[in-house]
């Protein structure tokens, strides 16, 4: 299976615009839902329409959760709160969530939260930039460390790692990520997988990649880049385009 996730992040700004957008995103997740699991996740404000619109195949995600479960934290969400929507998967880790404080102690606090209510993390990692030496390398091994150290075989399987290199995300990005880029980040986050517990484990582990994917480069990162699949932010909001990326890889 190869997992297509949209990450809406804060858009868009209207109910009804959520609604119709779910709607089309069913057309694609039931189109091709022999070769693709399509997830989607909205804001938070918007779970309740998009759950209640969502149609089998098409599964909900969450983005972000309160790292501990106290009370006293204006504005965020707890783990139990997202699981009462019924949302299944939820984003940590976003480039753009550790650029306002999230740091590597925060997303695991945030993924031992998510563990414990039996939510779906997918965990984006990625560097910031990249040097000729490869020390790039060390900053992605500090975040699969942070994340996986303390998590049983059982848990880890259960975890999509998101490879989004952060020069490569949004509108100012850089560029995409060469297919072969990805697939250098692919083996290597396979060989710490392997080294930490085992290769049945590491084989289990969903890595997807993200950072400007598109309808024209999605495939390469499939059939060279060894994703198994796309964290998608700007075209996801765009049912045409997020269909034709879905067609190209399916
Ligand atoms: P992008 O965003 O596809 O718009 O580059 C990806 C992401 O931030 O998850």
């Amino acid at each position: 299976m190869i997992y297509l996730i949209g990450n809406w992040k804060m858009a868009p700004e209207k109910n009804t615009q959520v609604a119709d957008l779910i709607k089309k995103t069913n057309d694609i997740a039931k189109l091709y839902k022999k070769t693709l699991t399509t997830i989607v996740c909205p804001p938070a404000i918007f779970l309740p329409t998009a759950i209640k619109g969502a149609k089998v195949p098409l599964l909900i995600g969450a983005q972000g959760v309160a790292a501990s479960d106290a009370v006293a934290q204006t504005g965020l969400m707890s783990a139990a709160m997202l699981k009462d929507t019924k949302a299944q998967y939820v984003i940590i880790g976003h480039s753009e969530m550790r650029a306002r404080g999230d740091s590597n102690a925060t997303v695991k606090e945030q993924l031992t939260r998510l563990c414990e209510k039996k939510l779906l993390p997918i965990v984006c990692i990625g560097e910031k930039s990249r040097d000729a030496q490869g020390w790039y390398l060390s900053e992605v091994k500090e975040q699969l460390e942070t994340i996986f150290t303390g998590l049983t075989p059982l848990q880890a399987k259960k975890v999509i790692i998101a490879y989004e290199p952060v020069w490569a995300i949004g509108a100012k990005a850089e560029r995409a990520a060469t297919p072969a880029e990805c697939r250098e980040m692919t083996i290597f986050i396979k060989k710490f997988l392997t080294d930490l517990y085992d290769e049945k484990t590491a084989k289990a582990v969903v890595i997807v990649y993200g950072g400007s994917a598109d309808e024209f480069n999605a495939k390469s990162f499939i059939e060279e880049g060894g994703a198994q699949g796309f964290l998608v932010g700007r075209v996801s909001l765009d049912a045409k385009r997020f269909g034709l990326l879905a067609k190209s890889i399916s």
